[in-house]
């Protein structure tokens, strides 16, 4: 398996695999997708082996420190073989190269398949937001708090 940044060319692909990863009510459309994936400061990474695409993560930066995971994917036949804590690995050192301290992401409240995934992560529940989604469902927020750095040690 390997990670690149998306390409043009792969957005059907991407979008379909977002339907196949959630329901209706929380799959984005493709205008969300297309829209999430060029807004300023975010960027898209592709789990693939030769021309299949295995899973992606779209994320973002802002100016002042925090990072966001805006979705993360991954194909049915290819779970529980880490693609997906491959793809957050390299999206939190992006996120950590941009000078981001905090990382949150939100995931619906009956999705315990993501909530074990990223507390394997470190991530924790900061707090609850009712009707989050489309179909009304709640959602809950969590962050992850990276080490900085060390700062090199003066002699
Ligand atoms: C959540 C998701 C991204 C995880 O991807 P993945 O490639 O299967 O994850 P990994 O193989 O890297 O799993 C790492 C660890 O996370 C936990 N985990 C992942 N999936 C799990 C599951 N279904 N049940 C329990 N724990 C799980 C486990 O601790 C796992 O380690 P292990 O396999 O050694 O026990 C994937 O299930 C997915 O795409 N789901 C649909 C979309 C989604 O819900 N995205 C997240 C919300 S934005």
């Amino acid at each position: 398996m390997a990670i690149r940044d998306f390409r043009a060319e792969d957005f059907e692909q991407l979008w379909q695999l977002d339907q196949e990863c959630f329901p209706p009510g929380i799959s984005y459309s493709q205008l969300e997708l297309r829209t999430y994936i060029h807004r300023r400061g975010a960027f898209t990474l592709v789990a693939h082996r030769s021309d299949a695409i295995q899973g992606f993560i779209v994320a973002e930066s802002d100016s002042r420190g925090s990072g966001h995971i805006i979705t993360i994917d991954v194909s049915p036949q290819e779970r529980r073989s880490g693609v997906g804590s491959e793809l957050l690995t390299a999206a939190e050192e992006r996120l950590g190269a941009a000078d981001c301290r905090n990382i949150y992401l939100e995931t619906a409240v009956n999705n315990m398949h993501a909530l074990a995934f990223y507390k394997r992560h470190k991530y924790e529940i900061i707090k609850a937001i009712p009707r989050y989604y489309d179909n009304s469902l709640d959602a809950l927020r969590m962050v992850k708090r990276l080490k900085r750095m060390q700062e090199p040690q003066r002699s």
